[in-house]
């Protein structure tokens, strides 16, 4: 069994210091209790950080504590200075991307000055990995502190499985565009195998994101990035039910000041938080006391245990909240208390989940109302630990929960009347119903628990990595350069065909954005000086742009539109390859045109002997189908005529058939005699230029998908990478 390495912000054991002594409890949360088997079961081990701030500490002390955490917990921690503490956990990652994820946009603090000591974090967290990865490890990153983490891990370790989860919401795009850093975190996620959320509407969001701001599209929620599939779903996780259902309770905790005991006629409602605005604590406040103005009926009758968790207090927006609570339940009981009767009784501290089983258990109505949940396990575990299924669970729509608990009373928190009315109905339910209602909700989280949650989410991580591997039929050359480097410095005539966007540059919004930068001019300059070296940018672009571009580097050869236009250096001109038929441009550039009207950010390109449409810029939802209307029509009209469609990279293309890459390759590798031979592309354009390759060559595709090419490189800097260590051999072989 492969070593599970989990990483999360958090560690699952929380170290304090108090009058110089050091202690260790357990961290507040599901998920510590849910993985611990898992990664325990592996030999595995557990990364994150300890929650005391590493000024705290003496060198000594923090000695210690890692040889306590590693040989006690099997956790290895990531100290973090009071600095790291303030801009990333309370800055970055709680100011600005838990308020934005939850849709809190007023709470966001868009200011910069925390971004650059989140990504320090996420690389002292990758640091901290390398110092434990062994190969063959299986790597699990968990939630929004760091999203950066899964690329920096598969960076270095492309071999390693890389899962990511996301325990809070993804918002939908309209929010998550607001962020400056937007396309660096997605980058930073699909870094994962397997992406990981609570519900299908966050996976939706997100991929949604993923398409709009990468253009980067799924199929059936599979997307192909670099040289990798990457695969998202929904993972809604579950509970340790067994620990919350189990019957031999420690009876003798002391919940004395709690004062539980039920008085006759009373009915008790429950809740328990987290201090968090998200969680509608004062919202849900204000619904009971309109309850109790509107059913005058339960004053007396009802009596309500709040249980708030302190939680990121040191945050301004967490300590008015604390505040604002306060005085609102002050304001209910001053309202309705009576010498005998005090309607809220409200706990500011935490509990152990033992004690909080006692709470749950002595509830007849949970009351769970967040604005906005990831998941909310609080509401499943109230569920689970009512072993009598009695008790209703009265809960938000808007909890990631509520796609899974049908079977309770679903409300809308903003709605105080809904929340009236769904408390009324839960205290009234009648035992049977309830019976009924939590039998089915029982089996459901019985049977989906925690652990369950997590070794499904291993399985399909592992088939994941399959997809890549199994599809994957071509050799990376990335992992084994060996035999093209010999063969390029065993020969004395090479000659390179070499595709231009998506190959040598990467892409941008506008096709006249990819021009050329100094590196790759400099590549290219250095690789033709090598005098064994015939060097041709095979691309489908137009003469005047590669001219201008590129021309002006000395033996430097150039194809232009899919191999209609060919220059020679040595003659200074441009020579068609054949006399194409362009009568039907007039035809088609009407539709075409008609089209792009309604295709908000697309551009029409004409070219000599060809129409092309880009659609880059386009809502990638609309363009999807928009291309598919464009295809179909345009497939009727050049059924029985030489055009052909070539569909590229986010370009649909209207040409004369004959003309394509293979041929213009053939007619440059039937010049000479080459005794090496490449030929390098990533789009569909560039399979006729790998079919043109001689057996003993080699065709490389950049990227991943369904290919002739006999090797595969992961990205254009990757293939920049390769240029240069040509040049290097080209050097050692001039000397
Ligand atoms: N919890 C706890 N003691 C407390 C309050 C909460 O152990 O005093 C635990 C609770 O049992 C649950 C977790 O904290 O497992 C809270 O998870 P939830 O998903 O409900 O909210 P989150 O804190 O993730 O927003
Ligand atoms: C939520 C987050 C977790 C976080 C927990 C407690 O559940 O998704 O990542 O650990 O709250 O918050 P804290 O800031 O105390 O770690």
């Amino acid at each position: 069994m492969p070593r599970l390495i989990i990483i999360s912000n958090r560690l699952p054991v929380t170290v304090q210091k108090k009058d110089g002594a050091i202690t260790y409890t357990e961290s507040v949360g599901g998920l510590a209790t849910g993985l611990s088997s898992l990664y325990k079961q592996s030999e595995g081990l557990w990364i994150g950080w300890p929650g005391i701030a590493a000024e705290e500490l003496t060198p000594l002390e923090k000695a210690e504590i890692q040889r306590v955490l590693l040989e006690r917990h099997q956790c290895f921690p990531v100290f973090l200075s009071y600095n790291e503490v303030e801009q990333y956990y309370h800055g970055f990652c709680n100011s600005t991307i838990w308020p934005l994820f939850h849709y809190f946009i007023d709470k966001v603090d868009f200011k910069s000055h925390n971004w650059g000591i989140y990504k320090a974090v996420n690389e002292k967290f990758s640091d901290s990995t390398e110092l434990v990865l062994k190969s063959g490890d299986i790597i699990w990153v968990h939630d929004y502190q760091l999203m950066l983490l899964p690329q920096m891990i598969k960076e270095s370790h492309p071999d390693n499985e890389v899962g990511f989860f996301l325990h809070i919401p993804f918002p939908s795009y309209e929010v998550f565009r607001l962020l400056t850093w937007r396309e660096e975190l997605l980058y930073g996620i699909l870094g994962a195998d397997l992406i990981g959320f609570h519900t299908y509407d966050y996976v939706r969001h997100f991929l949604s994101s993923v398409r709009r701001l990468l253009g980067i599209e799924d199929h059936f929620n599979r997307l192909v990035y670099e040289d990798r599939y990457v695969r998202v779903d929904a993972f809604p996780m579950g509970i340790d039910y067994d620990r919350f259902a189990r019957i031999d309770l420690d009876s003798s905790l002391d919940l004395q000041p709690t004062n539980l005991e039920q008085r006759s006629g009373v009915q008790t409602i429950l809740s328990v938080d987290r201090l968090d605005y998200t969680k509608g604590i004062p919202q849900r406040i204000e619904a009971f006391q309109q309850f109790l103005a509107q059913y005058p009926e339960y004053r007396g009758k009802v009596r309500w245990n709040i249980i708030i968790a302190p939680s990121r207090v040191e945050i301004g927006t967490y300590d008015e909240l604390r505040k604002a609570v306060t005085e609102a339940i002050s304001e209910v009981n001053g309202q309705y208390g009576t010498l005998d009767w005090m309607p809220i009784w409200y706990f500011f501290r935490s509990f152990t989940q033992d004690q909080l089983i006692h709470f749950y258990r002595n509830a007849d109505v949970m009351l769970v109302t967040p604005l906005r949940d990831g998941m909310n396990l609080v509401a499943k575990e109230f569920i689970a630990s009512h072993i009598d299924l009695k008790g209703m669970l009265v809960l938000s729509e808007t909890a990631g929960a509520a796609s899974e608990l049908s079977e309770a009373v679903i409300v809308n928190p903003y709605d105080y009347d809904a929340i009236g009315a769904g408390l009324k109905k839960a205290l009234e339910m009648p035992q049977e119903e309830q019976r009924y209602r939590n039998t089915i909700l029982h089996q459901r989280l019985k049977r989906y628990n925690v652990e369950f949650w997590a070794t499904d989410f291993i399985k399909e991580l592992h088939k994941s990595v399959l997809e890549t591997t199994g599809t994957n039929r071509q050799i990376s050359i990335e992992k084994d350069s060996h035999t093209l480097e010999s063969a390029y410095r065993n020969a004395d005539r090479r000659i390179l065909l070499l595709d231009y966007d998506g190959t040598l540059v990467g892409f941008h919004g506008v096709p006249d954005a990819a021009i050329p930068d100094e590196e790759i001019r400099g590549l290219l300059t250095e690789l033709t000086q090598d005098s064994k070296n015939t060097v041709i940018i095979i691309s489908g672009r137009d003469r005047s742009t590669l001219e201008k571009w590129l021309g002006d580097i000395d033996g430097l050869y150039l194809v232009a539109g899919h191999g209609l236009w060919v220059y020679l250096p040595e003659e200074r001109k441009w020579n068609m390859t054949v006399v194409p038929d362009s009568s039907w441009k007039d035809i088609v550039r009407p539709i075409i045109g008609m089209y792009i009207n309604r295709m908000p950010g697309a551009l029409m390109e004409e070219k000599d002997f060809s129409i092309a449409l880009h659609y880059r810029q386009c809502e990638s939802n609309m363009a999807t189908i928009k291309i598919r209307e464009i295809k179909e029509t345009l497939m009727d009209m050049t059924n029985s005529s030489v055009i052909s469609i070539q569909e590229g990279n986010k370009v649909l293309e209207l040409k004369d058939s004959r003309v394509n890459k293979g041929m213009a390759a053939t007619f440059f590798i039937g010049r000479d005699k080459y005794d090496f031979c490449l030929g390098v592309g990533d789009d569909t354009t560039d399979e006729d230029l790998f079919a043109a390759i001689p057996e003993d060559g080699f065709s490389i595709k950049i990227g991943l998908g369904n290919t002739n090419a006999a090797y595969s490189l992961k990205s254009w800097k990757s293939m920049r990478k390769l240029l240069k260590r040509f040049i290097e051999i080209s050097r050692e072989t001039d000397r």
